[in-house]
């Protein structure tokens, strides 16, 4: 008997076709926007190199064990999120399924409109060129992010992202990941080696990605900003992963696999800061970026390649189309999310839940599409504080409500207890804690800073 549960009435239950998929489709979950618009943009904000080393620590030491947490939540259940933690842990873990719920819907619904932006800015790129200087860039920044233009990117981008999950696991997602991620690290390598040759490269990297001052460990700014960098571009904690996991086979090796989405999602991100900032540096727009608004990469990166003619334009396109495609890989699972857990629960067909869940999102995400300062806050509250939360929530339920689980799933895959029993060890008393302190932190921060 098949162990795979979430399917279409009526037809087998679906499975990815090899643990390679798997893998990239995860990664293309965790690499998105996140990665190239989220860290020039929260590594802008003044935390210069503690920030950095603080995203990397809490990578590391915390969001590997949860993203493993959540892995093996999705494989041992076989359920979708809403269900999958009821099923390990009791009903009492009920509101933990409903909070996955509300955070991809959430997410997904500004998420739509950011990709819209960043198409719109492709195929201006590719069709108009780039905009002669500054104020000109701000001026068709204005009118791309708000308004009819941003509901139209906001709706095409959802039509896209529910084309994909329609399509359904293996013809979908699995075959987007496949062409996709390796274009993306492609153009990426290229890009990086082309910012390795501007003038103020090295500049670039001292004034925002090197720059130390121990003082921003401690400062609440820098801490809320690694935080949430560091889960939003992973992408746990919101079930988008359990959700993949729960069409994984028994014996791959979960460790591993996540060790693997760890590693390309820190290396996409660095590399975009790589590509981006000395772009800034080297053509003198740190004003721009200091001042630093969700816009950021919209206004500086086009404005800088202006002055270089058609190989800046070249270069623009080819940086707004691999976003383009991070972004698609990332939002297809942001919607797998609701689509498989009402599939699972209400056990309707996979086509009827896409497109009815695309309406609801698109309806919502209208508010976002039509005003930025509603955007900002929509990330803040849902990418920052209920992402988080949800992390938190993975951390207790393996590591204090279902350790055994925890333990078994990876055993039974064949990992050693060498390596499991430190993950289980790191899931009990480092992420709980460590991840409480970042969400106080951030809802502190964010309360004053919504205040002030
Ligand atoms: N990790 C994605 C990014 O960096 O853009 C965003 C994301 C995808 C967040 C999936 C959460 C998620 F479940």
């Amino acid at each position: 008997m098949t162990r795979f549960r979430i399917g279409d009435r009526g037809r087998p239950p679906e499975h990815w076709g090899s643990a390679l998929g798997f893998v990239l489709a995860a990664s293309g979950s965790a690499v998105g926007l996140g990665n190239l618009w989220g860290f020039a943009y929260r590594a802008s904000q003044g935390g210069g190199a503690a920030f950095v080393l603080l995203y990397l620590l809490i990578v590391l030491l915390v969001c590997l064990p949860v993203l493993v947490a959540e892995m093996v939540l999705g494989r041992s259940t076989g359920h979708a999120p809403l269900l999958a933690p009821v099923t390990a842990g009791g009903r009492r873990w009920a509101p933990l399924g409903w909070l996955y719920m509300a955070a991809a819907t959430g997410i997904l619904s500004y998420y739509a409109v950011l990709m819209g932006w960043t198409g719109r800015t492709l195929l201006h790129a590719l069709a108009d060129g780039l905009p002669g200087d500054m104020a000109a860039a701000q001026t068709f920044f204005a009118s791309i992010s708000s308004g009819g233009d941003a509901v139209l990117g906001h709706l095409l981008s959802l039509a896209l992202t529910g084309v994909v999950v329609a399509a359904g696991i293996r013809g979908g997602i699995e075959r987007l990941s496949r062409w996709g991620m390796p274009l993306l690290f492609l153009m990426l390598l290229g890009l990086l080696l082309w910012a390795s040759t501007l003038p103020e490269t090295a500049a670039g990297y001292r004034t925002f990605l090197l720059r130390w001052d121990a003082a921003k460990l401690l400062d609440p700014a820098t801490i809320r900003n690694a935080f949430t960098q560091a889960f939003f571009s992973i992408g746990t904690g919101i079930g988008a992963i359990l959700a993949y996991a729960a069409y994984l086979e028994r014996r791959s090796p979960i460790p591993r696999e996540a060790a693997s989405v760890v590693a390309m999602d820190t290396a996409v991100g660095l590399m975009a800061g790589c590509v981006t900032f000395p772009v800034v540096a080297s053509f003198g727009l740190g004003d721009v970026v200091s001042g630093s608004t969700v816009g950021t990469l919209f206004i500086a990166l086009p404005t800088g390649l202006a002055s270089l003619g058609l190989s800046g334009r070249l270069v623009a396109v080819v940086f707004f189309a691999l976003a383009y495609i991070a972004a698609i890989t990332s939002a297809v699972s942001l919607l797998e999310v609701p689509t498989s857990s009402l599939m699972d629960r209400l056990g309707w067909s996979r086509r009827r839940t896409t497109w009815l869940l695309v309406l609801l999102i698109a309806v919502l995400g209208l508010p976002s599409a039509l005003d930025v300062g509603v955007l900002e806050r929509m990330d803040a509250v849902f990418g920052g504080v209920v992402l988080i939360s949800g992390g938190l929530g993975l951390a207790l339920l393996l590591g204090w409500g279902a350790p055994a689980r925890f333990l078994q799933d990876l055993r039974q895959s064949g990992s050693s207890d060498a390596l499991v029993r430190p993950l289980l060890w790191a899931l009990r008393w480092l992420s709980p804690p460590a991840i409480t302190v970042g969400l106080v932190v951030s809802v502190l921060d964010l309360a004053r800073s919504w205040s002030g």
